[in-house]
């Protein structure tokens, strides 16, 4: 029986192949997406410091997951050393993938297929999970499906919960920092994006100048700190609120909280007062920055509104989407707007294995697939450490500190128009 589902996804994009397919699959014209039987993806993530494993099946059910973070590792550096993750998921990545297989019940032989991060990410580390994938792609002829890691970011949420295109998606974690408007799968616009820092990466910051143990990370401790704390005690000035665009800039509320952690530091003698400012602090700040956030995300609304007026629906994932907060101040938004905010699992905010498995699907189901026969596997371990989602809307500068570095891919969105036509013309 798993042999003739994995028979069905074995696409390969060459003409004969798809013709002698095409019995197989059927096109759902309501969904618009083909269907296929009851698959198994195996989804590998391993693009920065998590490493995440799972199986999902065609249909939706998460059969098996498991992250393995790597906190403790970098913790004592202030960031992450791109050295110790690669280590790090090179140490956990066989067993990682065993005990998910082992946990769903079945065996290698019984996958589909595998979906594994592509880019973007750090290279040493996305080259850990594009090995492996290739290695059991190679022991047991399965396809590769190789996945752009925030549009799985983006997509999870469809996992959950029925979200139709167009939508719009905030993705806000310690890499990323966008705001797009999906028109369709693999049609991405960025509406909004970061000049300097992402937004987790200020809190990261901030919380280890207040000296907070990352517990479980540096965002979730100043959560937890400015629950208690007086957000209008230090008042930090809101950048780029001249310009109409929907891009955002974080660096500014690092420097700013530097200074009034300096400021007071000297002044504090005994422990409850200490405890009282940084709560202040961490209240003022945590205000501040999802003020700028929101206000930004509200101009990006409105563009996105007048590119897709039927879209109804708005997510928001990464880590900092975890963050009770900010999805108090976006649901106001949306419904400000008529939109419905969705955001992913708690556990699946973050980065993890089931995202990169429903991406692989949701791209499948629209013909979009490599086949690791049609590629040449040495070629395809190359990490894509820098691919864009899609074409910026307007911005306010003219280039991003991201943007001035060399080797970026051809974007998602064009590579997946050129991949719809290929698949087409195969077809006809
Ligand atoms: O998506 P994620 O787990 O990893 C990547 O960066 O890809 O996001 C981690 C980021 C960290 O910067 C962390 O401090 C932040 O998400 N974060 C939070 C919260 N939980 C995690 N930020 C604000 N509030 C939170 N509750
Ligand atoms: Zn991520």
């Amino acid at each position: 029986m798993f042999g003739y589902l994995k028979s069905q996804i074995s696409l390969q994009i060459s003409k004969r192949y798809i013709q002698k397919k095409k019995k197989n699959l059927s096109f759902d014209e309501s969904k618009k997406h083909y269907c296929f039987g009851n698959l198994f993806i195996l989804g590998i993530e391993t693009s920065c410091d998590d490493t995440g494993a799972a199986i999902v099946s065609s249909k939706g059910y998460i059969l098996a997951e498991r992250t393995a973070n790597q906190n403790k590792i970098h913790q004592k550096w202030g960031g992450i050393v791109p050295k110790f993750a690669k280590e790090a998921h090179k140490a956990t990545i066989d067993s990682l993938v065993d005990k998910v297989i082992q946990d769903s019940g079945l065996t290698e032989a019984d996958l589909s297929a595998i979906s594994v991060t592509e880019g973007p990410g750090l290279s040493l580390c996305l080259r850990e999970g594009l090995s492996k994938a290739c290695l059991i792609s190679h022991q047991y002829h399965i396809p590769v499906l190789p996945v752009h890691h925030m549009e799985a970011h983006a997509l999870v949420a469809r996992l959950e919960k029925k979200i139709s295109y167009p939508f719009m998606c905030l993705l806000v974690s310690g890499g990323h920092n966008i705001l797009i408007l999906s028109k369709g799968m693999g049609d991405y616009t960025i509406l909004g994006t970061t000049l300097d820092d992402s937004i987790g990466e200020a809190f990261d910051k901030v919380a280890t100048l207040l000296k907070l143990r990352p517990e479980p990370s540096g965002g979730a401790s100043i959560e937890r700190l400015a629950s208690n704390g007086n957000p209008d005690r230090y008042r930090f000035s809101l950048p780029l609120t001249n310009c109409g665009t929907a891009d955002f800039s974080f660096s500014g509320f690092k420097s700013a909280a530097r200074i009034f952690i300096k400021r007071n530091e000297s002044f504090q003698k005994d422990s409850e007062r200490i405890l009282n400012w940084k709560s202040d602090i961490a209240a003022s700040f945590q205000y501040a920055i999802l003020d700028h956030l929101i206000q930004k995300v509200r101009i990006g609304i409105v563009t996105g509104l007048k590119e897709s007026p039927n879209c109804r629906d708005i997510i928001v994932a990464g880590g900092v989407a975890t963050n009770k907060k900010l999805r108090q101040m976006l649901f106001e938004l949306a419904v400000e707007f008529g939109l419905k905010l969705s955001y992913p699992h708690t556990t699946r905010c973050s980065d993890n294995g089931v995202m990169i498995a429903w991406a692989g699907i949701e791209r499948l189901r629209h013909g979009l697939a490599y086949s690791s026969k049609s590629l040449n596997l040495s070629k395809f371990v190359k990490p894509k450490s820098r691919w864009p989602l899609g074409n910026i809307y307007l911005r306010s500068y003219r280039s991003t500190k991201s943007m001035r570095k060399r080797d970026i891919s051809i974007d998602l969105t064009a590579l997946t128009e050129s991949e719809m036509k290929r698949f087409t013309n195969n077809l006809q």
